[in-house]
């Protein structure tokens, strides 16, 4: 069994489940952190809030062919398991579940998940089929994983929101967590697609969260939505972004447009930025 200090990783669901196994024998608390690699610190907040609510952490690295389109970053998505095996060892996670494409999707596949709705707003309206395949893994960690609890950062708000159905919908026993997205001091949410960015690109990324950041703020103030999210999508075009896909106020939990400031409401955004696509999402709250 792996001790407190020591990382292990494992590539198959026997090795896996037989590590988690003696771990709830012996009455440990098991978190579940899926990822898709090129680590950061936003995915060191993720274990480090699973090493405080849980007595062992599971990281998982899977870059999820099926949560890409034809013409996304598939190929291109950065990998770089040594440099992320030695970040989980130094944060002190205790698993590492690195799974080839083979283990998670054997030959014969043939079983989607889809969260109806939810999956079909703002990014899923842009990726068509991305949630289904984020939505498909994400069920299938957590049943090959078994764990306590697994948490997932507000990063990316409209997957948590999809991963916190589907869990409920299909009774998975398991608590989702979300955890607050991680920023540079300026601002910039971080992502492991910020690395597509150029150092000139960089100084512009502060102004979607600038943006988004004021409308809400004007929202929960009383101001018009609409105005408001026009305005918005003003500030990030002038900053020198390229295509602004959506700036939308939604409901905090349903993502149905938002109507009035006394709903729990969340303003989300998606735009081009060079070779990045920058997504980021802020409370709308006084
Ligand atoms: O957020 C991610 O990194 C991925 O979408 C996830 C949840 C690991 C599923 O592949």
């Amino acid at each position: 069994m792996a001790s407190a200090d020591t990382l292990i990783m494992v590539r198959d669901v026997d090795s896996l489940r037989r590590r988690i196994a003696a771990w709830r024998r012996d009455h440990l608390k098991v978190a579940l952190v899926p990822t898709m690699g090129a680590l950061h610190k936003g995915h060191v907040a993720l274990m480090q809030r699973g090493l405080q609510q849980a007595d062992r952490v599971v990281a998982t690295i899977f870059v999820n062919p099926k949560q890409f389109g034809p013409s996304e970053d598939f190929s291109a998505y950065p990998r770089q398991e040594n440099a992320d095996f030695d970040m989980l060892a130094k944060t002190g996670v205790h698993l590492l579940y690195a799974p080839e494409v083979g283990t998670i999707y054997p030959d014969g596949f043939a079983t989607a998940v889809r969260v109806a709705g939810l999956s079909d707003v703002l990014d899923g309206a842009h990726r068509p089929g991305h949630f289904d395949g984020v939505a498909t893994v994400v069920t299938k960690l957590l049943l090959q994983a078994g764990p306590d609890i697994a948490l997932f950062g507000e990063k990316d708000y409209q997957q948590l929101a999809i991963i916190k159905r589907l869990q409920t919908d299909l009774n998975i026993p398991v608590d989702i967590i979300g955890v607050a997205t991680q920023r540079d001091a300026d601002g910039v949410a971080l992502s492991s697609r910020n690395a597509y960015l150029t150092a000139e690109e960089r100084k512009k990324a502060p102004a979607l969260y600038a943006a988004i950041g004021a409308a809400a703020k004007a929202i929960a103030g009383g101001a018009d939505i609409a105005s408001s999210l026009t305005a918005a999508k003003d500030q990030i075009a002038a900053a020198g972004f390229g295509k602004i896909d959506y700036v939308e106020a939604r409901h905090a939990e349903t993502l149905v447009p938002l109507t009035s400031a006394a709903e729990p409401g969340r303003m989300l955004a998606a735009a081009q930025l060079g070779r990045a696509r920058l997504i980021d999402n802020v409370a709308i709250e006084k």
